[in-house]
């Protein structure tokens, strides 16, 4: 499936950068010949407005030679004057000679040329032409024949700029052919790069829906078997069957409490989950959960003890910050062996507020340290499902002090203690 979107966005991210990539040398192209050809074209008109004036103050015929002078101190470029009779015979003057009978009856021929300067291929020169008004209205030649003038062309030849033309465009298309081949590279670059984090978090939503059945499937079989149990001998009392039915219970709740740590890490990865931030007083929060998780303590004959600064106010969600503490005591009281010692420290720094829960527990293994915060993720399968553990709670831990802006971390050894230290912003 990542395959053809990878070709997909390849193929689209090559496309959008050769378009770029073929506008912008069209565009430099079409510029250049603009400008070249804008320079002739002008010393074509402009040869023609200076002429103009002069023949007005000399005579109607004027000397075909004086002109010829003329136009060459206006531009900068020698510009051709040919002259046509009424009936398309090319009249012999100073300058025609540079061009073949045939050029002057065939592809000169001004009936041909229209009212924009036009591009002519003559042998292997370029020229660029121009029809103009008659300068002149009758021309007399050295052997005394007089022509009357009907038809004129202005020519410039641009053979160099046309070979200058010729030489961009062989660049930009070479350009163009690299520039297309690092497109497709640079397209299939851009494609990886944006399939990662959707790889990824695909791959992490796939690995959780098949660990959340799993665990699903557990609980379930287990009340499927001693329900079956209970159906064997319809004629016991609750009494006699109640270690089925409290067995029964106890899976249900373990599922009911899974059920609801997957909803709350659903949630977060959608971001849908909201916090409600307001202040809080953070030592009366560990109060409360200290008093709620006491019984729980004293069945196992723990001592917990809470040694808090007075009036901590922090910014944050009361009832996540009581569901993170309720997390990280539950694993503290259920992780230490009978008689031991469940400490909370909790002080201020300047700008954080630094919270400590220490016990007197099992421990967990350094190869199991870096693990313990993925969901699902227990060190001790078996034990931690007698105690009815679902993998979740350090996950969710971890995503509500991240929301806070905090930092949350354990260091533990092994049949020594835990500790959990978590800082959060003031
Ligand atoms: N204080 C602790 N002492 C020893 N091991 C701990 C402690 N806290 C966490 N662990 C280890 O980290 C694992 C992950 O803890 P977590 O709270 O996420 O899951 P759980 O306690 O197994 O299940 P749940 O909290 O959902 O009931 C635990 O299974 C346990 O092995
Ligand atoms: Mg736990």
């Amino acid at each position: 499936m990542f395959n053809r979107t990878r070709i997909q966005l390849t193929i689209r991210n090559a496309a959008v950068l050769s378009v770029i990539l073929v506008a912008l040398n069209l565009s430099v192209y079409w510029v250049m010949q603009q400008m070249l050809f804008a320079q002739v074209d002008r010393s074509l008109t402009g040869a023609e407005a200076q002429i103009g004036m002069q023949s007005f103050s000399a005579s109607a015929a004027t000397s075909p030679k004086q002109t010829i002078m003329l136009r060459m101190a206006k531009s900068d470029r020698p510009v051709y004057e040919l002259f046509w009779t009424q009936d398309m015979q090319p009249i012999p003057a100073p300058g025609s000679e540079a061009f073949t009978k045939e050029q002057l009856s065939g592809p000169l021929l001004p009936s041909r040329f229209g009212d924009s300067p036009k591009t002519v291929k003559l042998g292997d020169q370029y020229y660029r032409a121009l029809k103009v008004e008659p300068t002149a209205l009758a021309m007399t030649r050295g052997d005394g024949i007089t022509y009357v003038v009907s038809y004129q062309l202005t020519l410039s030849n641009v053979t160099a700029e046309i070979g200058m033309l010729a030489r961009l465009r062989n660049i930009l298309l070479l350009g163009g052919g690299v520039g297309l081949l690092v497109a497709v590279a640079a397209g299939f670059y851009l494609a990886n790069r944006a399939l990662i984090p959707i790889r990824l978090s695909m791959e992490r939503q796939q690995q959780f829906v098949s660990d959340a059945s799993h665990e699903l499937r557990t609980p379930l079989s287990v009340i499927q078997a001693h329900a079956e149990l209970l159906l064997r001998h319809p004629e016991h009392t609750i009494e006699q069957d109640s270690k089925h039915v409290s067995t029964v219970l106890q899976e249900a709740r373990r599922m009911s409490k899974l059920v609801g740590g997957l909803l709350t890490l659903a949630r977060s990865d959608a971001g849908r989950q909201e916090l409600e931030i307001k202040p809080v007083m953070l030592d009366r929060v560990i109060q409360d959960c200290v008093h709620k998780l006491q019984m729980l303590a004293e069945v196992k004959n723990i001592i917990v003890q809470a040694e808090t600064e007075p009036s901590i106010p922090i910014q944050a969600d009361e009832e996540r910050l009581h569901q993170l503490l309720t997390i990280v005591l539950d694993n503290a009281i259920k992780y230490t062996p009978e008689g031991g010692l469940v400490r909370v420290f909790c002080r201020k720094l300047p700008h954080s507020v630094q919270l400590e829960v220490e016990d007197t527990g099992i421990g967990i293994a350094p190869e199991h340290l870096p693990r313990i915060f993925d969901r699902f993720y227990r060190s001790d399968k078996a034990r931690t499902r007698q105690e009815g553990g679902t993998g979740l709670g350090l996950a969710i831990a971890k995503w509500i002090v991240e929301r806070h802006g905090g930092k949350i971390r354990v260091e533990s050894k092994l049949s020594v203690g835990t500790q959990v230290k978590i800082t959060l912003p003031a």
